[in-house]
């Protein structure tokens, strides 16, 4: 990939250096039913064209409590960006699994500094990662897809569960372009098993229209995307691509292409998800 690293550790680019708290969800914002008409606001989405409208556009539309989950990504990083650059009122949170590669904390503690958020960082439960281990082993996700599923279980999906409870709308950071399985993401959709309506603002975006929009801003950024991880999850289940390889190839290698998700997002059929 032809991104080189902006990645920085100088603080005095921070438009300001204060830990500030994001203005609570909602807080606001007059009280208004549930969205109605989640393809109308897919719709309206697709027609902005600016990241930061397109995020004024969501907080607008959901009542509540907006949030983004980040995994510090190429993705999540250009997101970051236009939620502080916009001033839109969304929490963001991102899931520490215990398995990330230091580069990743590295990139979540000059996020906060550089743009002066403070991101939640969500555990797995103890007793259930310490039962888990128990029973695979610290390493036991290489040696079968049931037990690498229970791990990321364990460390994100049901930490996901609980940072997404109470929120009327989830922000991430998934496109079309990053494999075969993202071909159909929305801009919005409803979200059953989480009982609200996740968001995807930057869906339509290529990988170059994401480098061009880090190179501008000066989003700070993984120093890993440099050196051919273009996607990143944690330490034992992501290695570097190669060129020409599909922008996941690199997680979950040993896995077949067909089952490569980790259950974070899991999608609805297309009836469920446009209700
Ligand atoms: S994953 O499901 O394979 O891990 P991927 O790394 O492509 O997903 O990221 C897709 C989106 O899932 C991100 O933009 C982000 O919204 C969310 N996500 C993935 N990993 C995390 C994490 N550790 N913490 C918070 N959100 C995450
Ligand atoms: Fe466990 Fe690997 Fe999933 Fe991380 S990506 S939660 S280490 S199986």
């Amino acid at each position: 990939m032809s991104m080189k690293s902006s990645y920085q550790s100088d603080a005095t680019k921070a438009p300001g250096s204060k830990r500030v708290a994001l203005r609570p969800g909602g807080a606001q914002r007059p009280a208004r039913g549930p969205v109605r008409d989640v393809a109308a606001l897919d719709r309206r989405l697709a027609a902005i064209d600016r990241l930061e409208d397109r995020l004024h556009e969501i907080t607008n539309a959901i009542p509540g409590r907006v949030t983004f989950s980040t995994s510090l990504g190429l993705e999540d990083q250009a997101i970051l960006h236009a939620i502080a650059a916009s001033g839109a009122g969304i929490h963001v949170f991102t899931l520490d699994t215990g398995r990330h590669f230091p580069e990743t904390l590295e990139t979540l503690d000059e996020s906060e500094r550089r743009y002066g958020l403070n991101i939640r960082v969500v555990a797995p439960d103890a007793d259930e990662l310490e039962a888990l281990v128990a029973r695979d082993g610290i390493n036991g996700f290489r040696l079968a897809v049931e037990n690498r599923k229970a791990c990321c279980e364990v460390r994100k999906v049901r930490p996901l569960k609980r940072a997404l409870a109470g929120a009327q709308g989830w922000i991430t950071g998934l496109r079309r372009s990053q494999s075969t399985e993202r071909t159909e993401t929305p801009f919005a959709e409803r979200d059953q098993a989480h009982g609200l309506i996740k968001v995807n603002p930057i869906a339509d975006w290529s990988l170059e229209q994401l480098e061009a929009y880090i190179a501008a801003n000066n989003v700070p950024i993984n120093p890993l995307h440099a050196k051919g991880f273009p996607s990143i999850g944690c330490r034992p289940c992501t290695r570097a691509i190669k060129a020409g390889e599909d922008l996941r190839a690199g997680r979950w290698w040993w896995e077949n292409e067909d089952g490569k998700e980790c259950g974070l997002h899991n999608r609805p059929n297309k009836k469920e998800a446009a209700a």
